[in-house]
């Protein structure tokens, strides 16, 4: 008989957690997963990337159906109301399906859910519900909370974060969000298309940082058009309850004459840290890095023996389809195979309308490395965006001058979240410009704007 309870532990079933839980019980690990919330999934299931989509489907019909944007279509529709309660009833219905959908896959691979926060004894050892447990592996995949903004209570009525922006009871005249980052644009967007007039409040002088330099100037250009009022270059000293809603100060972030700003919402989204707090971190033997992340080689291994960490707990983009790659090379190295992430080619997206995506190297990193090639294609030139008269955005494709392998993909499309998928599998398989501009593509798609960008990059595209 063996000496532990478990092959393998996994602290927190987000997905990074229970997709490791689950390919290790498939390897014929005995795996159990430790889980705080009430329901499985973490995050991304629970208050992230599935409830904010159902919001985010749920308003942009409401919005074709009661702004008359249907009418040059021939659909002609009166009297389109708000249901918000409907709404928020698809968005749980989403939640459940997906979270019971987990509860159901632990049990069919036999995975055991432990029920409670757990929080090291040792370095083999976990307590979870006051029951010790010994596990021969503990993948930590603890995922990550809202960062606060110093100074600035998050009540979830009227200064909210992201759970809160996702349950608001009712439409807010005026939302000040805090932060131009993915939540504050995606959340945005759905009070904006319910009808609250949304102004973005963005310390840096550019919405969304990271991306790619050209698609965060176009991505500003069509909030803009929208409606969003952004404020980049500007910092909120202060935001005060007042009556049903708040004032903020805003003065600019390097310095100057201070301003007031009413707002009956303000959604605070300036970013996530890491979830290593009462997990006793310190009975293993391990500590967090200046991040407050946990470090790791590239197995996913930390310093101490038999203990593994992934996902937004660990250094990198903090993205739910990251953390499930790194579930499932972690579980396979624990059994022994070679489990592998790249980096290298993680795509983003953000699931505004149009949708903005990108992978690999931004037009800036890759001339920082060295010659680079560039081509672009307008979506107002894809025959499909034409048909259906949404042809807002463009596809860039950056490829390594002398070699022309393909670096870095960014996309603005209305199904630019879609179209990443062939630029992120060309890359993995270590594609050129020309091999992607020689694949024969369905026509009429969104995806020929690839290609025909491709083909820029050999200077020879055929509809522009
Ligand atoms: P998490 O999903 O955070 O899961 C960690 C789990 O561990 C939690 O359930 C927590 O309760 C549990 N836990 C923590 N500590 C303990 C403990 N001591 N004991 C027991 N359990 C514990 N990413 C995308 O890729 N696409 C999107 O569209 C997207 N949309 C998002 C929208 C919003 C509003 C937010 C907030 C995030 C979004 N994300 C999105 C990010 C995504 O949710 C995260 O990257 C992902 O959930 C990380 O997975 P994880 O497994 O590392 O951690
Ligand atoms: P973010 O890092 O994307 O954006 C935060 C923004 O706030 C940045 O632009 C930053 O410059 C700004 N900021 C920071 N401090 C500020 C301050 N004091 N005042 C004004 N602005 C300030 O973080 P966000 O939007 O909170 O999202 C967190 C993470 O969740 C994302 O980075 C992403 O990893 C994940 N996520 C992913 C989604 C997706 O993949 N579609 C959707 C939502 C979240």
């Amino acid at each position: 008989m063996s000496d532990y309870d478990f092959d393998v532990l996994v602290i927190g079933s987000g997905p990074g957690g229970y997709v490791a839980a689950i390919r290790a019980a498939q390897l014929g690990l005995k795996t159990a997963c430790a889980e705080s919330r009430e329901t499985l999934g973490g995050t991304c299931l629970n208050v992230g990337c599935i409830p904010s989509k159902a919001l985010l489907h749920s308003s942009h019909l409401y919005e074709e159906a009661h702004s008359g944007a249907l009418a040059k279509f021939g659909v002609k529709i009166d009297g389109a109301s708000l249901d918000l309660d409907a709404m928020h009833g698809q968005r749980l219905k989403a939640v459940k399906g997906l979270t019971g959908g987990i509860e159901f896959l632990f049990k069919k691979n036999k995975v055991e859910w432990l029920k409670g926060r757990a929080a090291f004894t040792g370095k083999d050892t976990v307590e979870v519900a006051g029951k010790t447990y010994r596990a021969k592996n503990i993948v930590i995949a603890t995922g990550s909370s809202v960062t606060p903004l110093p100074g600035v209570t998050v009540d979830n009525e009227v200064i909210v974060d992201s759970t809160g922006a996702l349950e608001l009871a009712k439409v807010p005249g005026h939302m000040v969000v805090i932060g131009g980052g993915v939540i504050g644009l995606e959340l945005g967007s759905v009070w904006r298309r319910l009808g609250a007039q949304v102004t973005v409040v963005e310390y840096l002088d550019q919405i969304l940082p990271g991306m790619d330099g050209e698609v965060r100037k176009e991505a500003a250009k069509l909030f803009k058009k929208q409606g969003f009022d952004i404020k980049t270059s500007t910092k909120v000293t202060k935001v005060e309850r007042k009556g049903d809603g708040a004032v903020l100060t805003v003065e600019p972030a390097a310095g100057g004459e201070a301003q007031t700003i009413e707002a009956d919402v303000v959604l605070v989204a300036i970013g996530r840290r890491p979830n290593t707090d009462g997990l006793a971190l310190d009975k293993a033997g391990l500590a967090v890095n200046q991040r407050g992340q946990v470090d790791i080689d590239h197995d996913f291994a930390t310093a101490v023996p038999g203990i593994w960490a992934i996902g937004d707990v660990v250094p990198g983009p903090m993205l739910a389809h990251k953390a499930e790659d790194e579930g499932i090379a972690v579980a396979e190295n624990i059994a022994g195979l070679t489990g592998i992430v790249n980096h290298d080619v993680i795509p983003s997206v953000v699931y505004t309308s149009p949708e903005i995506a990108g992978v690999g190297l931004t037009e800036e990193q890759a001339k920082e490395r060295g010659e680079v090639k560039v081509g672009k294609f307008p979506m107002l030139a894809n025959s499909r965006a034409k048909t259906i008269d949404d042809t807002a955005g463009f596809v860039k494709v950056i490829a390594d001058a002398k070699s022309d392998r393909v670096l870095g993909v960014w996309i603005v499309a209305s199904v630019a979240g879609t179209m990443i998928a062939q630029a992120a599998q060309a890359m993995e398989f270590g594609a050129t410009s020309e091999d992607i501009a020689y694949t024969c593509h369905a026509h009429p798609t969104h995806p020929e704007a690839l290609k025909e960008a491709a083909m820029a990059v050999q200077g020879l595209p055929i509809h522009i």
